[in-house]
């Protein structure tokens, strides 16, 4: 017997048998839920999707009580310690992982789409001096469809691959210029003799030197966080991600809005806001006193909780790892013992043990980048580069997905009934 929901309404007595389908009862089945002939039906009631699934996805799994996360079945602590971000990408976008002629070919791909055309540049150079590098990105990327006009066609199988390479290519060099722009630094082009870390790092930091030679330690480093970062299911970004592509709208302007969702401190901005909190806290014997005001509620710890692990998030356990290794290169950042400290007590307290609240991947990803040499407000940017090939994976399948149609929520309207209107001078 297939298994089904039945649920009695009693308001009309009647009941009514809803079908269950991977843990999932459909919300248009509750529209039968009806009182009378010209009653709109039920509908579910969830602010801020805390218990809606809006697809089915093949691409990402979570398991937030038990600390899971898998891209396409693999785990990520194997992909983090055996991978790299291009071949990641490539598992996500396509399901599986490539052999070694289509790992050849995707990277030679995605090298041919590195530069930016120089318009773009003189767009960026356009930006105010102490412009935030999130906004200069999130700006750059929409700009970039006025680039690529064929990207508007979206069902055109060709003209998608190809915007998908330039995408994954150009988010690194438009992150680099941002950078170097805050700075006040000329912009360096892409090297496509480099691995596609190696590439990032030489944009970003190269200054006279005729070869740039990037630390293998710490371009592994960045490779792992890209790997981190590459996926997460249907966070906000990405729920804007699909939102904003489910109008057919193209990519670059779907991506340029994926990425203002991610610029949000309670997405994105995280790390940048753990690492002010570090420096507000100042030293470990503050500890305990703003543990007490968060408790109070005047604040989050930053960095702790997320909306799906309930549990030790698998990413943290990593980025604990890589910090070690970036660490033994760059020397220890000061603010590490706080953290090491802060985490110490919360894992210890009821207020957060109650609540499942535990480190989250932006609660070490910081100190690393402001290790590595980042101003933190890079952090968002750096996140949005390996997240792009996410994004791109999860407008790929929406498009493929025949059950998808343009994104329309409902409401529940409890605003003023109909009314006359009162003309300005007769208002109270
Ligand atoms: C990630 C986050 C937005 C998820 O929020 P959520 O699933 O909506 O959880 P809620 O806001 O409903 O929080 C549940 C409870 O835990 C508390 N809580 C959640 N995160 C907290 C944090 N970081 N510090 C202190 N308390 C926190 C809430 O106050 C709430 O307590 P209450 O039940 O007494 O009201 C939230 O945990 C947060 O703001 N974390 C800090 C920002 C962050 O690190 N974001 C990066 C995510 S990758």
């Amino acid at each position: 017997m297939a298994d089904t929901l039945t649920i009695t309404d009693n308001r009309t007595g009647k009941q009514y048998e809803i079908p269950i389908e991977h843990g999932a009862i459909r919300a248009m089945d509750l529209r039968q839920i009806r009182t009378a002939a010209d009653d709109f039906g039920l509908m579910t009631y969830d602010p801020a999707f805390q218990n809606t699934a809006n697809c089915k996805s093949r691409i990402t799994f979570i398991d937030g009580d038990k600390g899971v996360l898998l891209y396409r079945g693999y785990p990520i602590e194997q992909l983090a310690e055996h991978s790299t971000y291009l071949e990641t990408a490539y598992l996500l976008l396509y399901g599986e992982l490539p052999t070694a002629p289509q790992l050849q070919t995707w990277t030679k791909e995605i090298a041919q789409h590195t530069m930016l055309h120089e318009n773009i540049k003189k767009l960026m150079e356009g930006f105010q001096y102490d412009a935030h590098p999130m906004s200069i990105f999130l700006s750059t990327v929409g700009a970039l469809s006025t680039n690529y006009p064929d990207a508007k066609k979206i069902a055109d199988e060709q003209a998608r691959q190809v915007n998908i390479r330039r995408l994954i290519a150009k988010v690194p060099s438009i992150a680099a210029y941002a950078y170097r722009h805050s700075m006040g630094r000329p912009y360096i082009y892409p090297d496509n003799a480099l691995s596609f870390p190696g590439n990032f790092l030489n944009m970003l930091f190269r200054m006279t030197e005729p070869v740039y030679q990037s630390n293998p330690v710490l371009e592994r480093a960045l490779d792992v966080l890209f790997i981190l970062h590459a996926d997460h299911e249907q966070n906000c970004s990405t729920a804007a991600m699909r939102g904003i592509g489910s109008s057919q709208a193209d990519p670059y302007s779907s991506l340029a809005g994926a990425a203002a969702a991610l610029y949000g401190p309670l997405h994105g901005g995280a790390n940048e806001a753990v690492l002010r909190m570090l420096k507000e806290i100042g030293s470990i014997s503050h500890v305990p006193d703003f543990i007490t005001r968060v408790k109070r509620g005047e604040g989050r710890l930053m960095g702790f909780g997320h909306r799906v692990y309930k549990s030790y998030d698998p990413r943290a356990r990593i980025i604990k790892q890589t910090a070690d290794a970036v660490f033994e290169v760059t020397g220890r950042n000061p603010l590490l013992d706080i953290a090491l400290e802060l985490e110490r007590i919360a894992l210890e307290d009821d207020y957060f043990v109650s609540r499942k609240l535990y480190p989250n991947v932006d609660f070490y990803s910081g100190l690393i980048y402001q290790a590595m040499g980042f101003p933190v407000e890079m952090f968002p940017v750096l996140f949005a580069i390996p997240r792009t090939a996410g994004w791109l994976a999860q407008w790929d399948e929406m498009l493929r997905d025949a059950d998808q149609k343009i994104a329309r929520p409902r409401q529940v309207y409890i605003g003023s009934g109909p009314r006359d209107f009162v003309p300005v001078g007769q208002r109270k």
